[in-house]
């Protein structure tokens, strides 16, 4: 993206990456707007993602996503912060560039596995070895985030506060005020 300011800053990355925990420092430091496409999408039907998919099925998910993608594209200053999967669709990943900076987030398996195993809200995972398809949804999604990433940080390397310094300072946005 060179030396230009991007007008929004999105976040891809598997479950567990730490797109939520980035994007509430992002926003805190900048004041920019937060938008969680899990929350928004959660808000707007008044139910859990688990319920989501166990009621209304992934594919409506998926379709709640694009749309919330759609919706950012005429906004500018956002913290985007996106949920694992959006990524699998097609029209996604070549919309998602169009809004502004893309940061993978990124992080070894076992640092993964350990975050996610925190709670059981992820219905991706409700399976007999979530170790295994996390593996699975791991090596089948990686070259989809490095497709779209305009930038890509480990989060189990970096403290939060130098990914945070890593992602402004690749926006631009801590050069001038939005
Ligand atoms: C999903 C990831 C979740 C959520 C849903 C599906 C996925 O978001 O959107 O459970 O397909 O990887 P997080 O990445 O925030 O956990």
């Amino acid at each position: 993206m060179g030396q230009e300011i991007a007008r929004n800053i999105i976040l891809v990355g598997i479950m567990g990456s730490g797109k939520s925990a980035l994007a509430s420092s992002l926003a805190k430091q900048t004041g920019g707007i937060k938008l969680d496409s899990d929350h928004a999408i959660e808000s707007r039907f008044g139910l859990s993602v688990s319920k989501i998919f166990a009621t209304l099925g992934e594919q409506f998910f998926r379709d709640a996503e694009t749309r919330i993608i759609r919706e950012m594209q005429n906004r500018t200053g956002y913290i985007f912060s996106t949920g694992g999967g959006i990524i699998t669709r097609e029209i996604n990943r070549s919309l998602l560039p169009s809004l502004g900076l893309v940061v993978w987030l990124h992080a070894s398996e076992d640092v993964l596995f350990e975050r996610v195993s925190r709670n059981n809200r992820r219905p991706l995972l409700q399976t007999a070895d979530p170790r295994a398809t996390l593996h699975a949804l791991y090596e089948q999604r990686l070259p989809w985030y490095r497709e779209i990433a305009h930038l890509q940080v480990d989060t189990g390397v970096h403290r939060r506060t130098e990914v945070v310094r890593i992602v402004l300072e690749a926006a631009g946005w801590n050069r001038s005020p939005r």
